[in-house]
């Protein structure tokens, strides 16, 4: 069930049963040569709504840009400052907290958003500690699509080699399940990419030039891409139950 699709009684009825909530969050930077611009923000909201097909939870806008600051020097990559992203969470809390919904499990897409989701939810609690609010009646989760027990092992085990840490064969092929017309392959050299840190932007550009880390996404199939998607919303009904019984 998504906000977006819903009148307002059918929200005002769905709280009488629930007040959990899921929200997508994403990114909005490149994802290599084969990988689309808004692979984070699509696999949030690919998984997260099948999520809420799965548990008849209602799915919340998804917040398509995220924290990407050390994406911007290729073309088509979009960034909130990190300040600006709390502020965007810490609205879409309180909205949601003013109708009464109480656990609000941000699907997330993009790791490179951890650190400023987090920050983040401490704002939340910190503004209503201050205000007298009862922070037991509002919480707020971050869950990785990738990061369940069944997700993990499936990835490991469809790409033993090449998986890497960012335009992953995984979250193409969650894309390409969604959107098969955008299935492409593409001659990458090398092969696999290489791996590193790095600062900031121009010093990715420079380490990773044609933007994968560590990964080979000619690996993606269609195929693969409907068993992650599977697999991510049966690990994350198991966290959301839990979570609306925390
Ligand atoms: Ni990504």
């Amino acid at each position: 069930m998504q906000l977006q699709l819903s009148t307002w009684q059918e929200v005002q009825e769905y709280l009488k049963t629930s007040t959990g909530i899921v929200i997508p969050i994403g990114s909005t930077e490149q994802h290599g040569p084969n990988g689309l611009v808004g692979t984070d923000a699509l696999t949030a909201e690919i998984i997260g709504r099948a999520l809420g097909e799965k548990t008849g939870c209602l799915v919340a806008p998804t917040i398509s840009v995220g924290m990407a600051v050390h994406h911007m020097d290729f073309t088509g990559s979009m960034t909130y400052r990190p300040s600006t992203l709390i502020s965007v969470i810490f609205d879409y809390v309180q909205s949601l907290a003013r109708h009464g919904f109480t656990r609000m499990m941000f699907v997330n897409g993009h790791g490179g958003n951890i650190a400023t989701t987090n920050a983040a939810f401490y704002e939340i609690y910190s503004h209503r500690q201050s205000a007298g609010m009862d922070n037991q009646q509002v919480k707020c989760l971050l869950a990785n699509w990738w990061e369940g027990p069944e997700t993990k092992k499936l990835c490991a085990d469809l790409y033993p080699e090449g998986h890497g840490s960012h335009a992953t064969p995984s979250e193409v092929a969650v894309t390409w399940a969604a959107y098969p017309d955008r299935v492409k392959y593409v001659d990458m050299e090398p092969v696999i990419a290489p791996t590193g840190r790095f600062t900031d932007a121009a010093d990715y550009r420079r380490r990773f030039p044609d933007g994968r880390i560590g990964s080979n996404p000619n690996l993606a199939t269609v195929e693969d891409g409907k068993r992650i998607i599977a697999a991510s919303v049966n690990d994350l009904s198991v966290t959301y139950r839990d979570f609306l019984a925390s």
